[in-house]
């Protein structure tokens, strides 16, 4: 696993690869993603948004099914009210949590909903006939995992444009798709702010920083059998 070159490695298998300068480029966006919770006021281009969209777009799907929806919430008024959601979840998940974390968590900035310029949110659709169930008999949430791809790819999409984005799931997700007119057999899957971060890139995760959680050795993850 952590040979790259070497056994394996010929001529024919290297012809399909990126050069190595892009594929170390490549490893640097993924490292310095970071998701982003404080922005600062400016508009991102719509021309930057559209194209990140259109990558996004092209993220894999079950049976091509293609079951992301995208709401760009625009309304002063709908945001306001998604905010409040995220105030009424956040004070819940609060008190769920344990006491000797409480408050750390108290402390943590969880969401730019009231700074960042673009509110996203996005849905799968559950009934789509796109791809004609192919894949999603036995396990219909692949739906939901093929949404959640897109939105990696647009995380990493606005990135490389140096643009930040922040998901936010600790809402309310019937009262989001009220807000949202999300029609029957939509499913809600986040919501994201998006915009120019206030804040150097970090190689490390904020919830790390501030002694939340730490990065997982990636051996205990793995295994053969
Ligand atoms: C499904 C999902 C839901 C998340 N929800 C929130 C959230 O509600 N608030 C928040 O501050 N971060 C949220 N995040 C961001 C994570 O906290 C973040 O990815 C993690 O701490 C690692 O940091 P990094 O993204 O900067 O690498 C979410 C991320 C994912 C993938």
């Amino acid at each position: 696993m952590s040979e790259v070159h070497g056994q394996g490695e010929n001529a024919e298998n290297r012809a399909d690869a990126f050069e190595d300068a892009f594929i170390e480029r490549f490893a640097e966006l993924i490292r310095l993603r970071r998701d982003v919770r404080r922005f600062r006021p400016d508009p991102v281009p719509e021309a930057i948004l559209a194209e990140a969209l259109q990558l996004a777009h092209l993220a894999p799907s079950v049976g091509f099914s293609q079951p992301w929806r995208f709401v760009l919430v625009e309304d002063e008024a709908k945001r306001a009210g998604a905010a409040e959601s995220f105030r009424r979840a956040n004070a819940a998940a609060l008190a769920a949590t344990a006491p000797e974390d409480r408050a750390l968590y108290a402390r943590l900035k969880l969401e730019g909903m009231r700074e960042a310029p673009v509110q996203l949110a996005v849905f799968c659709d559950e009934e789509t006939q796109t791809g004609r169930k192919l894949g999603a008999r036995t396990m219909p949430e692949t739906r939901s995992f093929s949404t959640v791809c897109a939105i990696h790819t647009l995380w990493l999409a606005l990135r490389a444009r140096g643009v930040g984005l922040g998901w936010v799931s600790i809402l309310e997700p019937e009262e989001i798709c009220r807000i949202c007119e999300a029609p029957p057999g939509w499913r809600f899957i986040a919501w994201l702010c998006i915009g120019w971060p206030e804040e150097a890139r970090a190689e490390v995760p904020e919830l790390e920083r501030l002694g939340w959680e730490r990065r997982l050795p990636l051996q205990k993850l793995c295994r053969r059998v």
